[in-house]
């Protein structure tokens, strides 16, 4: 029986881009993975305390459906009470400015579908994660990509760029995203530069999401001692830079900085409750109780919160240290890191094509390492390819050594 032509045309695209992992993660042999972002860091101490706290709040009530439109009132209570703690959010956001969803990939098509029509366009600055290919596929929404030289990546010039961009665009331009604390690159952007952004947006009447992931795996980095704290977007006095609040929006989710990309569980919040009530129908899956109420329980408890955000810094500054001398050792050039949980590297000089930087990450695979590799992230250079560090010692350790062999037989 055939498919939708929507569907077919999205398998044959997606598919094959996503194959390698598909089958990675399926096979049974295991991999040392530093090709997805995850955190194994702070996992010991997450799962006990998941564990205490859905037994003492796990209630009868709760296996019925959820009690709000926009999530369950206990988690987002939690959620805006965080996020005036870390965020710092220059106006207090109550519940009606806050929706939930099952994860920051959830979030942010919802969002593409609250604010894009088909075959709008979306300014992407590159590199970028590569599952927005997936998210901007699926809601048939183009990613409109701008590259910016490295040396600017976290300058105000890149409104240079974004204008470029947007004037070059074939198509109705309807928001910017972009990755704070970013992803690929492990940087956070200087205030400044957010509100150089913003304001470009207000120029051109843009929404400005901001995937704030990674926003609490801030670190010390001997590599940046000066590097840009984070900012949330939400911590622009947006009045006094002449932007509409109402067009600022960040995403998070427990994913990365919890270390629980399983529990799916995200968070969309911004000033403007009509988009936040767009997101949560459009996203139409309830985050599931048991994950809700681990992730309630973990943001409301500022002793259990305080701690692990201190340990998951202190562990992935020593995850960094390992990594970073391994890729001074071999002479591999990477681009320095404060934030995120990834670094990246361009892992071998001798690859000059993407055919070439595919085989290696192939030959890696063989060997059970999986990498990313940049083409997938829209790097204009092929030889760049994403490594997360935070990974068990012992793995981090063993999956170095297997990519220097690879790298000194090739
Ligand atoms: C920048 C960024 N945004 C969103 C996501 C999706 O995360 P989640 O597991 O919350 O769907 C990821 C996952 O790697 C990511 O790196």
């Amino acid at each position: 029986m055939a498919l939708s032509n929507r569907v077919s045309e999205d398998l044959r695209v997606l598919m094959p881009k996503i194959a390698v992992q598909v089958a990675q993660r399926s096979s049974k042999i295991p991999l040392i993975d530093m090709g997805t972002a995850e955190n194994w860091l702070i996992r010991e101490e997450v799962i006990q305390f998941c564990i205490h706290s859905v037994k003492e709040t796990i209630s009868p009530e709760g296996l019925s459906y959820q009690r709000g439109f926009t999530g369950d009132p206990d988690l987002i209570q939690a959620f805006c009470e965080f996020l005036e703690s870390y965020f710092n959010p220059h106006q207090e956001l109550d519940a009606s400015c806050v929706c939930t969803a099952p994860g920051g990939g959830a979030i942010l098509e919802s969002f593409l579908a609250t604010t894009c029509d088909v075959g709008d366009g979306v300014l992407v600055i590159a590199p970028f994660w590569s599952g927005f290919h997936f998210q901007f596929k699926l809601q048939k929404v183009q990613i409109l990509s701008v590259q910016v030289p490295d040396e600017l990546a976290f300058s105000e010039k890149i409104v240079d760029f974004l204008q470029k961009a947007f004037h070059d665009a074939h198509t109705t331009v309807k928001a910017v995203v972009i990755c704070n604390p970013h992803n690929p690159l492990g940087q956070c952007y200087p205030a400044n530069t957010l509100a150089a952004i913003a304001q470009f947006c207000e120029k051109h009447d843009l929404h400005l999401l901001s995937d704030e992931l990674y926003a609490l795996s801030v670190f010390e980095s001997p590599d940046l001692p000066k590097a840009s704290p984070f900012t949330s977007i939400l911590r622009l006095d947006a009045k006094a830079i002449g932007v509409s609040p109402s067009r600022l929006h960040t995403m998070w989710s427990a994913s990365k900085d919890l270390a629980c990309n399983g529990l799916r569980v995200g968070f969309f919040a911004s000033q403007n409750r009509e988009l936040v009530v767009g997101v949560s129908m459009t996203s139409n899956t309830q985050v599931s109780y048991l994950s809700s109420l681990a992730v309630r329980g973990m943001l409301s408890d500022r002793k259990f919160l305080g701690d692990i955000i201190t340990f998951n810094k202190t562990r992935l500054s020593q995850a960094y240290h390992v990594v970073s001398t391994f890729l001074k050792r071999l002479n591999i050039e990477y681009f320095p890191v404060a934030a995120g949980v990834y670094v990246w590297a361009k892992l071998s000089p001798k690859v000059k094509t993407w055919e070439a930087e595919a085989e290696l990450a192939a030959t890696l695979s063989e060997r059970r390492v999986a990498i990313s590799s940049g083409r997938s992230y829209s790097s204009v250079e092929p030889g760049w390819y994403r490594l997360t560090f935070a990974l068990r010692p012992q793995d981090l350790k063993k999956g170095l050594a297997i990519i220097e062999e690879v790298l000194v037989q090739s």
